[in-house]
């Protein structure tokens, strides 16, 4: 079966109210009609996820987004410069039936984002209205970047998987909210600087956490126990390294030249190759926390069961 058959009866299947493992650029999400509540429902229930943690809307272009969301200058200035691509943007809903109720978690905000990846844009295109698509992660675990981590995690919930090979950034899209004054409700692909140059300074979510339910204690979490900030393993575990590391056996470089943005792509896939190591724990080198570092220490914080 070519990409064309697969995205046409992946299209098929959404509209039959059924769930799809689909690729983009960030992480394998697990898709569903957004307007549809038995659809969302059986995407909670995939994940094992809180009804009451909303879901992002994904869309083809921004005329779409714009039946859904209500945009005001700064959201149309942040939507054209990074759209398609990893950033979500938390607004007002437009049309509270193109998202359903329990998609929103029953708030008057939508989350809405156009995905970069050419597989993603094609299905979207092809089913013609916004799909939820939550992480294809079971509840707490590490986000899939790879195919196969998707459909272990809940390919068994899904109709039809797309294989569109290894995530290229390999981290969650930006969540910024612009309800009041612009808030950073989880950082991510698109750093913090680069949306500053647009709406200016950026609140924390910490103040306001209840808005981001996802911000939970051990999200992203590996079975085993992590360690963070480790200038070297202990006896028994294993070790992410940045930068120059020995090569000794268990250890998995994020990036040997210290680069984020590789590191970043990695990082899941390690964390999960760890957790299959054998080892007793996961000990994780210091990351430097500018740029993409913020979205891979707050991942990493999460995964170690502290909320930022
Ligand atoms: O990169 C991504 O965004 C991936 C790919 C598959 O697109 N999707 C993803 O979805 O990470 P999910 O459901 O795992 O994360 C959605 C985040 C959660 O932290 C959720 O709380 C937040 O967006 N969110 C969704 N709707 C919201 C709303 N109305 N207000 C505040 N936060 C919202
Ligand atoms: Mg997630």
């Amino acid at each position: 079966m070519d990409d064309d058959q697969a995205i046409a009866r992946a299209a098929a299947a959404l509209r039959a109210g059924r769930l799809v493992i689909l690729p983009t650029e960030t992480v394998y999400g697990l898709a569903a009609d957004a307007s549809n509540a038995r659809a969302v429902a059986a995407v909670y229930e995939a994940k094992g996820r809180p009804a009451f943690n909303p879901l992002i809307a994904h869309v083809a272009d921004l005329a779409t987004a714009q039946r859904i969301a209500r945009f005001d200058e700064r959201a149309l200035r942040l939507a054209k410069r990074f759209w398609p691509g990893p950033l979500t943007l938390v607004l007002p809903v437009a049309d509270p039936a193109a998202v359903c109720d329990l998609a929103r978690a029953g708030l008057d905000t939508v989350a809405v984002r156009a995905p970069g990846h050419p597989m993603a844009h094609t299905l979207l295109e092809a089913f013609g209205g916004p799909l939820v698509a939550p992480s294809a992660n079971r509840s707490g675990r590490p986000s899939p970047t790879r195919f196969l981590d998707a459909i272990e995690e809940t390919g068994e919930a899904a109709e039809a998987a797309l294989d569109g090979g290894d995530c290229r950034i390999g981290l969650e899209s930006t969540v910024v909210a612009l309800l009041d004054e612009p808030r950073l409700l989880r950082p991510g692909a698109v750093i913090r600087g680069e949306i500053e140059l647009l709406v200016g300074p950026l609140a924390d979510a910490d103040l306001d956490a209840q808005r981001s339910p996802g911000r939970l204690t051990r999200h992203y979490a590996p079975n085993l126990p992590v360690r963070l900030n480790a200038l070297t393993p202990l006896r028994r575990e294993a070790f992410l390294a940045f930068g120059t590391s020995p090569p000794r056996d268990h250890v998995w470089n994020l990036s040997p030249s210290g680069d984020l943005a590789e590191a970043a792509a990695n990082l899941f896939a390690y964390l999960r190759a760890a957790d299959r190591s054998g080892a007793a724990g996961i000990a994780v080198a210091p990351i430097p926390d500018e740029g993409l570092g913020e979205a891979i220490n707050d991942r990493l914080r999460r995964a170690a069961g502290f909320v930022g």
